[in-house]
């Protein structure tokens, strides 16, 4: 399917869910406020990659917490749930910066999906997606 369709009534706050979208795994997070709060307290001095890497924005977005996560709607964050070092899957709620934690080469990602710590390069991507209504969106 080009795109998927996710019923977001279906996350409680601090969860995050993996859905399948074009063959790869995409990560839905309902973050908390501290969530949000600690990922926007991050300075882009502090980032290995300062690019937003966010397909819904021009490519050279800087990589806010505003610029990652959904417009209007801060508390939702959509990645790709792929590691931009070798494409292993990373394990959420996991790793020293709140986000995810990469198994394969240790790399650490923060509570907005940007990479801080080991050998991946950019932030997880992204995807394109728009809100279909309060509770639903639409990736790709
Ligand atoms: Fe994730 Fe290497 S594939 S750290």
């Amino acid at each position: 399917l080009a795109s998927t369709e996710v019923d977001l009534s279906q996350i409680p706050e601090g969860q995050v869910v993996t859905i399948k979208w074009r063959g790869k795994p995409v990560f839905v997070w309902n973050r908390s406020k501290e969530q949000v709060e600690e990922a926007k307290q991050v300075k882009l001095e502090q980032l290995v990659d300062r690019v937003a890497r966010n397909d819904n924005l021009p490519p050279d977005a800087p990589a806010t917490d505003e610029n990652r996560a959904a417009q209007g709607k801060e508390n939702w964050l959509v990645v790709v749930g792929v590691c931009t070092h070798l494409g292993c899957v990373p394990i959420s709620n996991a790793g020293d910066f709140g986000g995810w934690f990469c198994p394969c080469h240790g790399s650490h990602y923060d509570s907005a999906g940007r990479v801080r710590q080991g050998p991946a390069p950019q932030n997880l991507q992204v995807p394109t997606y728009a809100f279909e209504s309060d509770t639903k969106i639409k990736i790709g």
